[in-house]
């Protein structure tokens, strides 16, 4: 077992990454549970293949398990759905020592840790992700969430958890569609900061995309490395964390342009780096090798989804994201694998050279 301590102002913790860590989940997270008494927050997709297998190595260390169920997908990632599962809680007797454990992807993830930051002022969660995004991204640094009408992730707290369980081996079942999806991600964490990380995607991408296990175990603590070491350093995005948004400034506007139904996220994420690459070429902070090294990288795993787009409302989007401050439209560019710099300085016509670029590879 691979253990990556995240160290914040408010919690420090661990992330416990493993292939085959949710059949010893009792006696890695029993420490945490110290009634004896595990609330977990499922979907039921998720709940059919591995709350059996949760509960039951729960239970063998002594901690008996309620199982709470919320609708599966973005939609249910609002208000409501939080305020049933309390209501839900509060029936079932749930105090405020109680502790969630989210067992699934980002959406789970995201209601979980805010539901638990505010259920009687605030319990403790775990967190258990179920997708290659959830546990190279959204399941560490403690942000979650909910939806608006008016736009995504626009209430939330950061409410770090007591540890995370990462098991490779439950990506198995993933479609190959989210597992790539997620994989781009990871190759993320390798541009803004690992480089070994990015050869990898360079030199094993057949056993990666393969799933091959001890190469995905790699991947994905080589990931979580490096996110646990940008929250640690940076909890609340006061600077170094933007760095994380590589690819996310354009990809946003991708995923809302295209009413968050054409893309899954980490695949607006892949054609946001194809972007932000292509932003950093033009303004002379990248050489062109090192450009078409990352955009190689992002394309080497398959086609990304075609997308219809006009420009002029993607740069119409930009300007109204919630990243954005007093319309200033902030990207992260990178200048060498494993460097990026944030910056505000790109002039709108590179910026729609960039979106011009994405939209012919997206025809194709
Ligand atoms: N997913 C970006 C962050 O956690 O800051």
């Amino acid at each position: 077992m691979i253990s990556v301590p995240v160290a914040t102002p408010s919690r420090s913790y661990e992330v416990l990454i493993g292939g085959g860590l949710l059949t010893r989940a009792g006696e890695c997270l029993g420490r945490f549970l110290e009634n004896r008494r595990a609330f977990v927050v499922t979907v039921a997709p998720v709940r059919r293949l591995w709350a059996k297998v949760l509960k039951k190595s729960l239970a063998a260390s002594g901690i008996e398990t309620e199982l709470l169920e919320m609708p599966n997908g973005e939609r249910s990632k609002r208000l409501a759905t939080l305020e049933k599962l309390a209501e839900q809680l509060v029936k079932l007797g749930a105090d405020r020592g109680i502790t969630l454990i989210a067992l699934g992807g980002g959406v789970v993830g995201d209601v979980t840790g805010f539901l638990a930051s505010i259920y009687m002022r605030g319990v403790d969660v775990i967190q258990v992700p179920t997708t290659v995004l959830a546990q190279v991204d959204a399941a560490i640094g403690g942000k979650t969430g909910v939806n608006l009408v008016s736009g995504k992730n626009l209430l939330g707290t950061f409410h770090q958890p007591r540890a995370v369980l990462v098991d490779p081996a439950i990506l198995e079942t993933l479609s190959t569609r989210e597992y790539f999806a997620g994989l781009y991600e990871s190759l993320k964490c390798g541009v803004i900061g690992d480089p070994g990380l990015f050869r990898l995607f360079e030199d094993k991408r057949r056993e990666i995309l393969d799933r091959d296990p001890v190469m995905l175990e790699k991947v994905i603590a080589d990931s979580v490395r490096l996110k646990a070491s940008v929250v640690s350093a940076d909890e609340r995005e006061g600077g170094l964390r933007q760095v994380l948004n590589f690819g996310h400034t354009i990809g946003h506007a991708l995923e809302a342009e295209t009413r968050y139904a054409e893309l899954l996220h980490g695949e607006a994420v892949a054609w946001g780096m194809i972007a932000a690459t292509h932003i950093a070429l033009s303004t002379g902070k990248l050489d062109s090798v090192t450009a078409g090294r990352i955009t190689n990288a992002v394309l080497g795993f398959g086609k990304l989804p075609r997308m219809k787009l006009q420009t002029a409302n993607i740069v119409k989007r930009l300007r109204s994201d919630k990243k954005t401050k007093q319309g200033v439209v902030h990207f992260i560019l990178p200048r060498e694998i494993g460097k990026v710099e944030i910056t505000s300085d790109v002039p709108e016509a590179i910026v729609r050279s960039a979106v011009d670029e994405i939209r012919k590879l997206a025809r194709n």
